[in-house]
């Protein structure tokens, strides 16, 4: 199960978003927000972030205006790895070496067609399993 999550600034691409998983047949669950009124990233990545990390669902997406703002939020919560990513070489790396479990987009500064082929990238990308990589990683939790 993929968990999906925006603010108002990123609801627009993530409506796109979740036609596009729709057309892959991918599973999702939409965790908020539910319309382009004003709202606070934070909400929406921290309950996606806290479905990745106790389980319900195995990787994430999140996206606000530039991005930046619901990954810093993701990433308070042990356990995730949440990646801004704004291109393809990016998001194959972060799932290849960080084994990032949540995909962070800005929708004010991808366009879609990009946006899509980042999701594509991310979910299609599988970790190394490389032992450098992971010893890294658990750096990472302390
Ligand atoms: C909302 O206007 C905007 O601040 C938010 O979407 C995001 O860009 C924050 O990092």
């Amino acid at each position: 199960m993929l968990g999906i999550g925006s603010d108002h600034g990123g609801y627009a691409l993530k409506q796109a978003i979740k036609k596009h998983l729709e057309a892959r047949g991918v599973a999702y669950r939409d965790y908020g927000t539910y319309s382009e009124a004003s709202c606070d990233y934070p909400d929406y990545g921290r309950a996606v972030a806290l479905a990745v990390a106790n389980g319900e669902c195995d990787r994430g997406i999140l996206i606000c205006g530039t991005g930046i703002g619901i990954s810093i939020a993701a990433n308070k919560v042990p356990g995730v790895r949440a990646a801004l990513c704004g291109d393809c070489f990016s998001a194959e790396a972060t799932r290849a070496h960080n084994d990032a479990n949540i995909l962070a987009l800005g929708a004010r500064v991808v366009g879609e067609g990009l946006a899509l082929k980042i999701v594509d990238t991310f979910l299609d990308t599988a970790f190394s399993n490389d032992e450098r990589h992971i010893r890294r990683i658990q750096k990472i939790e302390g």
